[in-house]
Protein backbone atom coordinates (compact mmCIF):
# COMPACT_ATOMS: atom_id res chain seq x y z
CA UNK A 1 0.00 0.00 0.00
CA UNK A 2 0.82 3.36 -0.98
CA UNK A 3 2.01 5.30 2.01
CA UNK A 4 0.06 9.11 2.09
CA UNK A 5 0.55 10.69 5.49
CA UNK A 6 3.66 9.90 8.02
CA UNK A 7 3.35 11.65 11.55
CA UNK A 8 6.88 11.77 13.34
CA UNK A 9 7.14 12.01 17.02
CA UNK A 10 4.75 14.81 17.17
CA UNK A 11 3.93 16.83 20.34
CA UNK A 12 1.75 19.64 20.87
CA UNK A 13 1.80 21.54 23.92
CA UNK A 14 -0.67 24.57 24.50
CA UNK A 15 -0.57 27.18 26.70
CA UNK A 16 2.82 28.81 28.89
CA UNK A 17 5.40 27.73 30.99
CA UNK A 18 3.30 28.64 33.69
CA UNK A 19 -0.07 26.70 32.58
CA UNK A 20 1.62 24.23 30.07
CA UNK A 21 -0.78 21.43 28.35
CA UNK A 22 0.56 18.48 26.62
CA UNK A 23 -1.91 17.51 23.99
CA UNK A 24 -0.53 14.98 21.70
CA UNK A 25 2.70 12.96 23.42
CA UNK A 26 5.10 11.66 20.50
CA UNK A 27 2.58 10.65 18.45
CA UNK A 28 3.90 8.11 15.37
CA UNK A 29 2.19 6.48 12.86
CA UNK A 30 1.30 6.08 9.17
CA UNK A 31 -1.85 6.54 7.24
CA UNK A 32 -2.02 4.94 3.57
CA UNK A 33 -3.32 5.82 0.31
CA UNK A 34 -7.29 4.32 0.49
CA UNK A 35 -7.55 4.03 4.06
CA UNK A 36 -10.37 4.45 6.55
CA UNK A 37 -9.20 5.35 9.94
CA UNK A 38 -10.82 6.04 12.93
CA UNK A 39 -9.14 8.27 15.41
CA UNK A 40 -10.69 7.07 19.02
CA UNK A 41 -10.17 8.27 22.59
CA UNK A 42 -12.31 9.76 25.40
CA UNK A 43 -13.28 13.69 25.57
CA UNK A 44 -9.47 15.38 25.81
CA UNK A 45 -7.46 12.57 24.67
CA UNK A 46 -5.92 14.87 22.17
CA UNK A 47 -7.97 13.91 18.76
CA UNK A 48 -9.11 16.77 17.26
CA UNK A 49 -5.72 18.21 18.35
CA UNK A 50 -3.89 15.48 15.98
CA UNK A 51 -6.72 16.28 13.58
CA UNK A 52 -5.85 19.82 13.14
CA UNK A 53 -2.39 19.28 13.32
CA UNK A 54 -2.43 16.74 10.28
CA UNK A 55 -4.95 18.93 8.47
CA UNK A 56 -2.15 22.18 9.04
CA UNK A 57 -4.92 23.74 10.48
CA UNK A 58 -3.15 24.17 14.03
CA UNK A 59 1.10 23.76 14.19
CA UNK A 60 2.60 21.15 16.34
CA UNK A 61 5.48 21.87 19.04
CA UNK A 62 7.66 19.42 17.58
CA UNK A 63 8.18 16.42 15.12
CA UNK A 64 7.40 16.19 11.28
CA UNK A 65 4.58 15.11 9.42
CA UNK A 66 5.28 14.05 6.03
CA UNK A 67 2.62 14.25 3.33
CA UNK A 68 4.94 11.82 0.47
CA UNK A 69 8.37 13.76 0.89
CA UNK A 70 6.54 17.37 2.30
CA UNK A 71 6.96 18.20 5.51
CA UNK A 72 3.70 20.43 6.12
CA UNK A 73 5.13 21.64 9.66
CA UNK A 74 7.73 23.73 7.76
CA UNK A 75 5.18 25.65 5.42
CA UNK A 76 4.11 29.29 5.80
CA UNK A 77 0.97 30.12 6.17
CA UNK A 78 0.21 30.94 2.36
CA UNK A 79 1.20 27.52 1.64
CA UNK A 80 -0.81 25.92 4.22
CA UNK A 81 -3.74 27.70 2.69
CA UNK A 82 -2.61 26.50 -0.79
CA UNK A 83 -2.36 22.81 0.13
CA UNK A 84 -5.45 22.70 2.07
CA UNK A 85 -7.25 23.79 -0.86
CA UNK A 86 -5.26 21.46 -3.31
CA UNK A 87 -5.23 18.25 -1.26
CA UNK A 88 -7.54 18.20 1.66
CA UNK A 89 -11.35 17.34 2.07
CA UNK A 90 -13.11 18.34 5.45
CA UNK A 91 -16.62 17.53 6.51
CA UNK A 92 -17.85 19.40 9.13
CA UNK A 93 -20.44 18.44 12.01
CA UNK A 94 -22.73 21.13 11.12
CA UNK A 95 -21.98 20.20 7.42
CA UNK A 96 -21.06 24.27 6.56
CA UNK A 97 -23.10 24.49 3.43
CA UNK A 98 -24.55 27.90 2.42
CA UNK A 99 -28.11 28.89 2.62
CA UNK A 100 -27.96 31.06 -0.29
CA UNK A 101 -26.62 28.62 -2.92
CA UNK A 102 -28.17 26.19 -4.31
CA UNK A 103 -26.89 22.02 -3.83
CA UNK A 104 -24.97 22.03 -6.88
CA UNK A 105 -23.58 25.86 -6.53
CA UNK A 106 -22.33 24.80 -3.29
CA UNK A 107 -19.87 21.58 -4.49
CA UNK A 108 -19.09 24.15 -7.09
CA UNK A 109 -17.74 26.79 -5.47
CA UNK A 110 -14.99 24.74 -3.65
CA UNK A 111 -13.89 23.73 -6.97
CA UNK A 112 -14.15 27.71 -8.46
CA UNK A 113 -11.66 28.47 -5.91
CA UNK A 114 -8.70 26.74 -7.15
CA UNK A 115 -8.97 28.36 -10.70
CA UNK A 116 -10.76 25.47 -12.86
CA UNK A 117 -12.23 26.34 -16.10
CA UNK A 118 -16.65 26.82 -15.79
CA UNK A 119 -17.06 23.23 -17.98
CA UNK A 120 -14.62 20.92 -15.87
CA UNK A 121 -15.98 22.53 -12.55
CA UNK A 122 -20.04 21.85 -14.25
CA UNK A 123 -18.79 18.18 -15.52
CA UNK A 124 -17.10 17.15 -12.27
CA UNK A 125 -19.93 18.45 -10.01
CA UNK A 126 -22.46 16.77 -11.94
CA UNK A 127 -20.68 13.06 -11.97
CA UNK A 128 -20.23 13.58 -8.01
CA UNK A 129 -23.70 14.26 -7.50
CA UNK A 130 -24.96 11.31 -9.75
CA UNK A 131 -22.56 9.35 -7.62
CA UNK A 132 -23.86 10.36 -4.01
CA UNK A 133 -27.65 10.23 -5.61
CA UNK A 134 -28.55 14.33 -5.37
CA UNK A 135 -28.16 15.27 -8.75
CA UNK A 136 -32.14 15.35 -9.01
CA UNK A 137 -32.05 18.13 -6.01
CA UNK A 138 -29.15 20.33 -8.18
CA UNK A 139 -31.18 23.50 -7.56
CA UNK A 140 -32.39 22.87 -3.80
CA UNK A 141 -31.14 25.13 -1.50
CA UNK A 142 -30.06 23.62 1.53
CA UNK A 143 -33.17 24.53 3.53
CA UNK A 144 -35.23 22.74 1.53
CA UNK A 145 -33.67 18.90 1.86
CA UNK A 146 -33.13 16.50 4.47
CA UNK A 147 -30.60 16.43 7.00
CA UNK A 148 -29.52 13.10 4.80
CA UNK A 149 -29.48 14.98 1.36
CA UNK A 150 -26.95 17.89 2.83
CA UNK A 151 -24.68 14.96 4.38
CA UNK A 152 -24.19 13.50 1.06
CA UNK A 153 -23.76 17.35 -0.05
CA UNK A 154 -20.98 17.59 2.40
CA UNK A 155 -19.54 14.98 1.22
CA UNK A 156 -19.51 15.91 -2.62
CA UNK A 157 -18.25 19.08 -1.40
CA UNK A 158 -15.63 17.62 0.51
CA UNK A 159 -15.10 15.12 -2.20
CA UNK A 160 -15.38 17.90 -5.38
CA UNK A 161 -10.67 18.87 -5.57
CA UNK A 162 -10.34 14.90 -5.58
CA UNK A 163 -8.59 15.71 -2.30
CA UNK A 164 -5.63 13.15 -0.69
CA UNK A 165 -7.27 13.05 2.25
CA UNK A 166 -10.52 13.67 3.85
CA UNK A 167 -11.14 14.49 7.39
CA UNK A 168 -14.06 14.64 9.66
CA UNK A 169 -14.11 15.42 13.42
CA UNK A 170 -17.10 13.61 15.28
CA UNK A 171 -18.84 13.94 12.03
CA UNK A 172 -21.74 11.95 13.59
CA UNK A 173 -21.42 14.05 17.11
CA UNK A 174 -24.79 15.95 15.97
CA UNK A 175 -26.83 13.33 15.04
CA UNK A 176 -29.26 11.36 15.58
CA UNK A 177 -28.78 7.60 14.79
CA UNK A 178 -30.63 7.37 11.77
CA UNK A 179 -28.78 9.95 10.43
CA UNK A 180 -25.46 8.89 11.87
CA UNK A 181 -25.75 5.07 10.04
CA UNK A 182 -26.75 6.90 6.93
CA UNK A 183 -23.29 9.61 7.16
CA UNK A 184 -21.45 6.34 8.20
CA UNK A 185 -23.14 4.67 5.14
CA UNK A 186 -21.72 7.57 2.81
CA UNK A 187 -18.37 7.31 3.93
CA UNK A 188 -18.24 3.91 3.35
CA UNK A 189 -19.02 4.35 -0.44
CA UNK A 190 -16.63 7.06 -0.46
CA UNK A 191 -13.87 4.81 0.30
CA UNK A 192 -15.62 1.70 -1.23
CA UNK A 193 -16.25 3.07 -4.66
CA UNK A 194 -14.54 6.74 -5.07
CA UNK A 195 -11.12 5.19 -3.39
CA UNK A 196 -11.47 8.09 -1.04
CA UNK A 197 -8.72 8.06 2.07
CA UNK A 198 -10.94 9.33 4.92
CA UNK A 199 -9.94 10.26 8.72
CA UNK A 200 -12.44 10.42 10.74
CA UNK A 201 -12.46 11.10 14.83
CA UNK A 202 -14.75 9.79 16.86
CA UNK A 203 -15.05 9.03 21.03
CA UNK A 204 -18.10 6.82 19.52
CA UNK A 205 -17.66 3.17 19.12
CA UNK A 206 -20.73 2.41 16.97
CA UNK A 207 -19.44 5.36 14.30
CA UNK A 208 -15.78 3.97 14.80
CA UNK A 209 -16.96 0.18 13.92
CA UNK A 210 -17.57 1.51 9.70
CA UNK A 211 -13.67 2.52 10.19
CA UNK A 212 -10.92 -0.26 8.48
CA UNK A 213 -8.56 0.46 11.26
CA UNK A 214 -8.72 2.60 14.46
CA UNK A 215 -5.86 4.20 16.56
CA UNK A 216 -6.71 4.49 19.99
CA UNK A 217 -5.46 8.15 21.64
CA UNK A 218 -5.23 8.51 25.85
CA UNK A 219 -3.67 11.00 27.26
CA UNK A 220 -2.14 12.25 23.60
CA UNK A 221 -0.76 8.69 23.29
CA UNK A 222 -1.70 6.17 20.97
CA UNK A 223 -2.40 3.33 22.95
CA UNK A 224 -3.54 0.71 20.74
CA UNK A 225 -4.46 0.01 17.31
CA UNK A 226 -6.95 -2.43 15.78
CA UNK A 227 -7.72 -3.58 12.33
CA UNK A 228 -10.94 -4.89 11.20
CA UNK A 229 -9.58 -7.51 8.82
CA UNK A 230 -12.29 -9.76 7.41
CA UNK A 231 -14.56 -9.44 10.63
CA UNK A 232 -17.79 -8.10 10.48
CA UNK A 233 -18.64 -4.55 11.71
CA UNK A 234 -20.75 -6.39 14.48
CA UNK A 235 -17.77 -8.24 15.88
CA UNK A 236 -15.37 -5.11 15.32
CA UNK A 237 -17.69 -3.35 17.48
CA UNK A 238 -17.43 -5.68 19.94
CA UNK A 239 -13.63 -5.50 19.96
CA UNK A 240 -13.70 -2.39 19.87
CA UNK A 241 -15.70 -2.44 23.28
CA UNK A 242 -13.50 -4.28 24.39
CA UNK A 243 -10.42 -2.28 24.06
CA UNK A 244 -12.66 0.40 25.88
CA UNK A 245 -13.94 -1.54 28.85
CA UNK A 246 -10.02 -2.00 29.56
CA UNK A 247 -9.32 1.44 29.16
CA UNK A 248 -12.24 3.25 30.85
CA UNK A 249 -13.29 5.29 27.34
CA UNK A 250 -16.29 6.94 27.09
CA UNK A 251 -17.87 5.64 23.60
CA UNK A 252 -21.62 5.37 24.07
CA UNK A 253 -23.25 2.23 22.30
CA UNK A 254 -25.97 2.66 19.78
N1 LIG B 1 -6.69 25.88 22.27
C1 LIG B 1 -6.38 25.19 23.38
N2 LIG B 1 -5.74 25.79 24.42
C2 LIG B 1 -5.41 25.11 25.53
N3 LIG B 1 -5.63 23.81 25.70
C3 LIG B 1 -6.26 23.14 24.71
C4 LIG B 1 -6.66 23.79 23.49
N4 LIG B 1 -7.24 22.88 22.69
C5 LIG B 1 -7.22 21.71 23.36
N5 LIG B 1 -6.62 21.86 24.57
C6 LIG B 1 -6.38 20.80 25.56
O1 LIG B 1 -5.65 19.76 24.91
C7 LIG B 1 -6.15 18.47 25.29
C8 LIG B 1 -6.64 17.73 24.07
O2 LIG B 1 -7.77 18.39 23.56
P1 LIG B 1 -8.54 17.93 22.24
O3 LIG B 1 -7.54 17.67 21.18
O4 LIG B 1 -9.60 18.93 21.94
O5 LIG B 1 -9.18 16.53 22.70
P2 LIG B 1 -10.43 15.71 22.12
O6 LIG B 1 -10.74 16.20 20.75
O7 LIG B 1 -9.98 14.29 22.16
O8 LIG B 1 -11.55 15.94 23.07
C9 LIG B 1 -7.19 18.75 26.35
O9 LIG B 1 -6.58 18.67 27.62
C10 LIG B 1 -7.67 20.13 26.04
O10 LIG B 1 -8.16 20.76 27.20
MG1 LIG C 1 -12.49 16.93 19.87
Amino acid sequence: MEELIFAEDIEKYYGNKNNLTKALDRVTFHVNRGEFTGIMGASGSGKTTLLNVLATVDTVTSGHIYYGKDDITVLSEDQKSDFRMENLGFVFQDFNLLDTLTLEENISLAMSLTGKGKKEIDTHTREIMERLGIWELRDKFPYQVSGGQKQRCACARALINRPRIIFADEPTGALDSKSARMLLETFIQMNEEMKATILMVTHDAFSASYCKRILFLKDGQIFHELVRGSQSRKDFLNEILDVLSVTGGDGDVR
